[in-house]
């Protein structure tokens, strides 16, 4: 199974990218194949700005591959203004399909005591609209600016009971949905027999 963490904090001097850099490695400790696709290493121009500009297309074709290979996803935002980031939102206007009836866990970030929480239920309510599956709980990291060392390493035993949790519910609904499909897709060539 294939995951991918879409990461929608991009300015310079931000947190919330150590939760996802840690989630991508705690992934891969459980032998499934991780993808962080960051919005500050492969930039996409504001939604409908660049069209024809071909770099710019090169950039939104490469994420268009690496969400479409994604049997589930993870969305990492910080909190900004109430609501997850504009970089992430401008992201998902991008694209739908490559969502379609996938898993996605939602994952927040703030400074604060609430872990962004505004910004993971709004998130949720787009993932709906994607036509993709929110996973029920999400990740809320309060006090992200010390929940990580540089190298993406948790500094206190809540932060790894919590992501432990998180990656337990979030690995047993997408494996569900996984086997779902392949059972459909064994199906399908049968019948095709
Ligand atoms: C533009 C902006 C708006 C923010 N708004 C909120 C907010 O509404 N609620 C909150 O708890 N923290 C807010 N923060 C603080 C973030 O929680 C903090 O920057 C944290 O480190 C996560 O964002 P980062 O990944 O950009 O560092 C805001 C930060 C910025 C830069």
């Amino acid at each position: 199974m294939k995951i991918a963490i879409l990461l929608g904090a991009v300015r310079p001097g931000r947190q919330s990218h150590k939760a996802a850099y840690y989630l991508g490695k705690l992934l891969k400790e459980h032998d499934v194949e991780a993808d962080v696709i960051d919005l500050l290493k492969t930039p996409l121009p504001v939604f409908g700005s660049h069209d024809d500009n071909p770099v710019a297309g090169k950039v939104v074709e490469n994420i268009r591959l690496r969400l479409e290979e994604a049997d589930a996803l993870i969305f990492v935002t910080p909190e900004y203004q109430g609501s997850f980031s504009g970089a992430l939102k401008n992201a998902l206007d991008y694209y739908w399909a490559e969502f379609k009836r996938k898993p996605i866990g939602v994952v927040s970030a703030s400074t604060g005591k609430m872990g962004g929480i505004n910004a993971s239920t709004q998130l949720q309510h787009v993932i709906l609209s994607l036509g993709a599956f929110p996973l029920p709980g999400k990740l809320l990291i309060a006090g992200i600016h010390e929940a990580f060392d540089d190298h993406y390493e948790p500094q206190n035993d809540l932060i790894v009971e919590q992501v432990n949790q998180f990656v337990s519910d979030f690995l047993w609904f997408a494996e569900a949905l996984h086997e779902k499909k392949a059972a459909e897709e064994v199906a399908v060539e049968y019948s095709r027999n």
